[in-house]
């Protein structure tokens, strides 16, 4: 039996951050925490790397900003080389921002002015699925199938159609994973039909789905179906890989795992490493010379577009990523990642589904394993773990809602590239000690 009267530990105020050290997060207090999730899944090179560091510094001395309506910069030329020969042909064109929602206000904005350019005025509406973030401006928002983030501000949020998510642990329809894929790509035509396909600019999607799904993979070969929907109806396809991409699944492009191409591609987290705040939106030539022949120029931007010291930073960023083959080491030691998982929480009866691409893990917390029924909300589990894991010393990155807005606790875990083995055991022992005093918390262990 749950106890609701024991169900949570007072709130403390936040630990005052003093610095970083690889793996390491100390606070003002000395107490040092591994970092087992980057924050929120961002610093892929760990903390105070001295190389980038080194970068900035240099930058710095020369200039740390030239606006983009004056000058383009070498930082920024080196940039856009380095994700063109990571992420592969088909992004001809980048355009950098200070964030993953402002990639994703210009990934709406670029699919919309496409169409302007083509003169398919009509097509204005978007199709995105139910648990899906995609950022906290309010174009972002209104594409996002995030209840907890949207309530107060459903009334200013543009119309959008919501999908099904792509869940096989919690399948839309029982099912073999092609049954669920041919669900899912045939509800993704109805929509396009009921809506119109010459009202619908684009399907913008989480290729793995992160804080709104709690690390939700798609069941193989769901891009591919939703991919050859879109593109049989004119509707561009858009991959959120804020989070999911840049490395974090152990290919630079998620979707590259599913030889999937979407038109356009938003990068942010682990493009800049959290060094210096710094998003991207990627995009086909396609799309650039369309807009280019009816405008002359892509019609968005801000005063940051193209910084270029975060330019500096994230080329030091993916110039280490690519000399230490680090996205080769994710890819290899993922099995690695989740036998310790395993090792350390697979045994509990609270942990449902244990999920790992990379260096990306979800590990949904249930209160009964066979029905997959989630725990009480009002336990406030994802909480509890979060003040557990961080007393053992141990970040990660708990999330609530994952199945209906309202439901559903997932631990997400996702460590730096460069954790070596010694530290990803660290993370996984923290992350079992940790756990386990949260469910007694809750009268679960
Ligand atoms: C998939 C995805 N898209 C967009 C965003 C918004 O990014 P930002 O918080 O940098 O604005 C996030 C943030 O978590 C995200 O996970």
């Amino acid at each position: 039996m749950l106890n609701k009267a024991r169900r949570s530990i007072a709130p403390t105020p936040l630990p005052k951050v003093s610095h970083g050290a690889g793996s390491y997060v100390f606070d003002s207090s000395g107490k040092r925490y591994i970092d087992g999730s980057g924050g929120p899944a961002v610093y892929c090179l760990g903390h105070a790397h001295a190389e980038v560091n080194e970068a900035i510094r240099q930058q710095l001395e020369l200039i740390a900003h030239g606006y983009r309506y004056t000058f383009t910069s070498d930082p920024l030329i080196r940039l856009t080389e380095l994700i063109q020969s990571q992420a592969g042909p088909g992004f001809e064109q980048i355009l950098y921002v200070s964030s993953g929602s402002e990639a994703v206000e210009s990934a709406l904005k670029i699919a919309l002015q496409f169409h302007w350019g083509k003169g398919d005025r009509k097509r204005t509406r978007f199709i995105s699925r139910q648990r899906s973030y995609h950022g906290n401006t309010l174009g972002a928002l209104a594409v996002s199938g995030f209840a907890q983030r949207r309530k107060q501000f459903e009334g200013s949020l543009f119309p959008c159609s919501f999908l099904s998510t792509a869940n096989e642990y919690r399948p839309a329809i029982a099912g073999t994973a092609a049954q669920l894929t041919d669900y899912l790509a045939a509800e993704l035509e109805q929509e396009i039909l009921k809506v119109g396909a010459e009202n619908v600019a684009a399907f913008i999607f989480e290729p793995v789905v992160g804080a709104a799904g709690g690390m939700l993979p798609a069941p193989a070969g769901y891009a591919a179906k939703m991919r050859a929907v879109c593109t049989r109806y004119g509707v561009l396809m858009i991959a959120d890989e804020v989070m999911c991409g840049a490395g974090r699944c152990g290919s630079w492009r998620a979707l590259a795992e599913e030889q999937v191409l979407p038109d356009i591609m938003t990068i942010a987290k682990g493009l800049g490493g959290g060094y210096v705040p710094l998003g991207a939106v990627a995009y086909s030539g396609r799309i650039a010379e369309t807009i280019v022949a009816a405008d002359g120029a892509v019609n968005t931007g801000h005063t940051f577009t193209g910084h270029t010291l975060a330019c500096a930073s994230a080329a030091a960023v993916q110039q280490i990523v690519v000399r230490d083959r680090l996205i080769e080491r994710v890819r290899s030691e993922s099995a690695a990642l989740r036998q310790r998982l395993v090792a350390s929480v697979g045994e509990l009866p609270a942990v449902g589904d244990l999920r790992v691409r990379g260096f990306f893990a979800g590990v949904e917390l249930v209160a009964d394993r066979d029905s997959r029924h989630p725990f009480d909300p009002d336990l406030k589990l994802a909480e509890i773990v979060r003040a557990r894991t961080l007393q053992e010393g141990l970040i990660c990155y708990p999330v609530s809602g994952t199945i209906d807005g309202v439901n559903g606790d997932v631990v997400i875990i996702s460590p730096p590239y460069n954790a070596s083995d010694a530290e990803l055991d660290e993370i996984a022992d923290k992350l079992g000690r940790g756990l386990r005093l949260a469910l007694a918390d809750i009268g679960a262990a």
